[in-house]
Parts: C-alpha cells; structure tokens; sequence
C-alpha cells in the first residue's frame, strides 16, 4: 500500500514532522521547539512532556496542512537520551537526561577494567554519552521504580501502548550485542541492570502498533529509527563506501560497513544501521561533535551573534579565524579522541579579535572535528573517502559549508531536503507498509533527491594542513 506518510524527528532541539508523499512530496511540514537545560556540572535534562508535546504538536499541524489522510507513520528519535517511567501510567518518573549529559562519568570510571570487555561485545567505548551509563545513574540516584529506558521507548509507548525500541537504537545504548542485535545479558550485567524490564528490540519496519492521538483515523506505526540511522538511511547510504555528516545540535559522521559488524580501529564507534525482517542486520561507522548547533547557541547566548543565520553575515565581515583557535569541546571531546574531560578553548585572541573572527574560529573548529571523524572512517573503511553528502539545519550556512570542503580536501554535497532524517523515518515507514519494498525503493519513495549545492575546496592541501595542524595542537591542550 503506498500513499503518504507521517515522518516524524524528534530531535533534541525540536521537533520536525512532515507528511510525504511518494508521487507529491511534501504536503505538510511543522517544527516545534524543545529547551534542553544546561546545568552545572555538565548536565543536561528536558522535560519529558515537551518531547511528547512537541511530537504531538508538530504531527498535528503537519496533518493539518497537508489536510490528507496518511497511510502510515514513521519515528526517528534522538538517540541516548533516557528517563525512568511508569509503565501502567505512562507517566515519567523523571526528567530526560540528554545524550549530551555528562553525569555518568562516575559510572563509567567504575567500569574502566571491563571497558574493552564492552567495547567488543557492543561496538561502543565507555563513555557517558551512551544510555547505559545514564541509565545505570537514573537507578543509582533517582528511583527504582518502574521502567528506565531510551526516550523512543517511552514515546512510542505513549503514542501506541507498545513496548519496544528499534535495534539501531538499542545499539547506542552499549547493552546491545553487536553480532546478534539483540539485548546482552553480560552488558545489561555489568551495567547492574539484569534485574530490568527492557523493551523488545525491534526491527525499523513492522507493525507496531496505531497511534490514536491525532485528528482522523488512527495510523498506523510502521517506521522506528534512531535519528543519524534515519538520515543515513534517507541519504541512500546503504552500501559501503559513502558517508554522510548531519549537523544538528551536534553532527554526527556515518558510514555504512555492510552486513557484517565492523569494530573500527580509530576510534570510530560501530553499531546497527538498521535490522530489517528477511534482510538481516546492516551496520555502520559513527563518529561524533558533541557540539555544533549547541555551540553556536553558545556564541549566541554570548552576544557574539543573533542566532545561527548570523553565522554568515558575522563571519563575512573577517577574512578567517585572524589567529584564533576554537575547540568547542563545550560536552566533552567524542571520537576519535573520547576525552570526555576536555573543554572548550578560545586561544589566540587580541584586542583587534572581532565577531567575525569567533565565527571563522568556530566554523574552523567544527568542520575540523568533521575532518578528524572522516579521516577515521577513511582508515577503517581502508579507502579515503571520496566526498561527504550533509544535511542539518547548520548547511545553510555557506561559510560553514565551505570551510568544510576546504578543510577536508572534498566536496560537500548538501542535501536538497535540510530534514533528511524525517525523511529516513519515512522511508522506514513504507518497509514497514509493504515487506516486499526494497530498501533503495523505500528511499526513492521519500526522494531526498540530488545534492542542492556541491562545495569544492578552495584552498590547496597544505594550507588545510596548516589549519587542521593548529586546531589538533589546541585540542591537546584542552584539558
Ligand atoms: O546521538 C545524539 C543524536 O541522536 C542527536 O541528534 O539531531 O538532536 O542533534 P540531534
């Protein structure tokens, strides 16, 4: 059955709903805001009612412009991020700890001598990041009462009474056995959670269930993928060789690696693409930037800049960084550093440093942690890659997008759709609907299409170096 779907993101600053149609495209699309709050200590919490309003809210008004019955819904989510709840009431039993959230290191330390014990069971390095850690702490310092789990489990329980999470999205948790795709006893052990009531681990497309909540006929559920699997998906990365980066609060490099797990080497983290009934399991490479949009909200709430689309004008009034070095490890630095302890640093600076400069400095310190990540997936994947396709709500930002393909010596193919991932959640969406669909067919259905823009280097290879030389010498001292 085909028709148009309800593709839903939900992100960790918003969320984005569209209603897409095979032969039309899109017919309806919504946002609505979420406000994570940075704490003291490196927390971060959000209230788990504004993640389901924000679904709600965006899902309704999408509905409502494209005024059209849909045939199905799709559901990416922000991976990571955990609450405990009440599995007879649906009601949370605590605040959301977001994926940036820093609290779990304790948990982790504790860890240290099963740490590559881990890592070769799930593919994932100890790190706070992950959702085991975070929920361990939930258990240890907030209740034990009712069910701790990602923050799609609790959604997609709200919306259909299901209990399940996808597989790519129990993979970020590190309780997830790489090989089979399925819970680890010895993980769920070791994190002290053997005695909890884990959702199903499920397949991206199925039937799992109806949601009721909207105006018109219940829909039916039938696409479940953790966000940056959703984009990969969407980008039609689904073979290896190509990688795709999305930049959202943070930005996220992901590489497909076949059908087979793939433990990098670099310090790249490996994990489920998505698991599909009758096809198996595909898997992939994922690097992370803790902080992209995060960290221009940061110049924002400074005073530096007006918001993201001042990035451009800000930073066309410099020619470059005029000397100054960004690291904007404001969560901690991921791969392939995975030193949680750093923090951000602004070096460099003068009395002549101006606005323009911070935002070159910052264009420069993102693109170069992309540069990092890519040059991982290149080494073991064991070819380079050849170009990098983008997405997110940062690629409108010519400068960043330029700095980018300067940095990396590539071209940068920007999607012509900013939300990728909804569309991934979509394409999961009409697998779901009709088994016999193939996955490139599901993805033409949701048509991400070709690159709007393509950016090509600017600057020779050795004036790269010389910038990425600077910025890699800066992160070592971030500490
Ligand atoms: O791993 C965190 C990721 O899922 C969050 O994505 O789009 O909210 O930055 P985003």
């Amino acid at each position: 059955m085909s028709g148009p779907v309800l593709a839903v993101d939900q992100g960790t600053s918003g969320t984005k709903a569209l209603v897409v149609c095979p032969e039309r495209g899109v017919l309806g699309a919504a946002t609505a805001p979420v406000r994570p709050r940075y704490l003291p200590g490196g927390r971060v919490e959000v209230d788990p009612a504004e993640l389901l309003g924000s679904v709600l809210d965006a899902g309704a008004r999408a509905l409502a412009e494209a005024g059209e019955p849909v045939v199905a819904a799709g559901l990416a989510n922000q991976g990571e991020t955990v609450l405990a709840w009440d599995p007879a009431t649906g009601d949370p039993l605590t605040d959301a700890i977001v994926w940036q959230d820093r609290r779990a290191e304790t948990i982790c330390r504790e860890l240290d001598a099963h740490g590559a014990e881990l890592s070769s069971l799930t593919g994932l390095p100890l790190d706070p990041y992950f959702a085991a850690p975070k929920m361990a702490w939930i258990r240890r310092h907030l209740t034990r009462d009712g069910v701790v789990t990602t923050s799609d489990a609790w959604l997609i329980h709200r919306l259909t009474g299901a209990f399940v999470t996808d597989a790519a999205t129990a993979s970020r948790t590190q309780l997830l056995d790489l090989d089979t795709a399925d819970w680890s006893p010895r993980a769920v052990g070791l994190y002290g959670l053997d005695t909890e009531k884990l959702p199903e681990v499920v397949d991206a497309a199925g039937e799992f269930g109806t949601i009721a909540a909207f105006d018109g006929p219940p829909v039916p559920l039938t696409g479940l993928l953790v966000d940056q699997q959703a984009s990969l998906l969407a980008h039609g990365v689904t073979a290896p060789g190509a990688a795709k980066c999305t930049y959202g609060t943070g930005a996220f490099l992901l590489a497909h690696t076949g059908d087979r797990p793939r433990r990098g080497s670099s310090g790249l983290v490996s994990c489920v693409a998505w698991r599909l009934a009758g096809r198996g399991t595909d898997y992939c490479l994922d690097g992370q930037v803790y902080a992209a949009a995060s960290a221009v909200r940061w110049l924002t709430d400074l005073g530096v800049i007006d918001g993201p689309h001042a990035l451009d004008p800000v930073g066309a009034t410099a020619p470059d960084s005029g000397g100054v070095t960004f690291v904007p490890a404001l969560s901690g630095l991921a791969a392939p550093w995975w030193r949680g302890d750093a923090r951000g640093s602004l070096t460099g600076l003068g009395l002549e440093t101006s606005p323009g400069h911070l935002v070159h400095a910052l264009c420069d310190g993102i693109a170069a942690q992309v540069v990092a990540l890519a040059e991982a997936a290149g080494a073991d994947l064991g070819a380079p890659l050849a170009s990098l396709r983008v997405d997110g709500g940062l690629t409108r930002s010519e400068l960043l997008m330029q700095t980018q393909a300067d940095l990396l010596q590539l071209p940068v193919e920007v999607s012509a759709v900013p939300d990728t991932t909804a569309l991934g959640a979509a394409a999961a969406a009409h697998l779901g609907l009709d088994a016999g669909l193939s996955v490139e067919d599901a993805v033409g259905r949701v048509g991400a299409g070709p690159a709007a823009r393509v950016y090509e280097p600017r600057i020779d290879a050795a004036r790269a170096e010389e910038r990425l030389a600077r910025f890699r010498s800066a992160v070592d001292r971030s500490s």
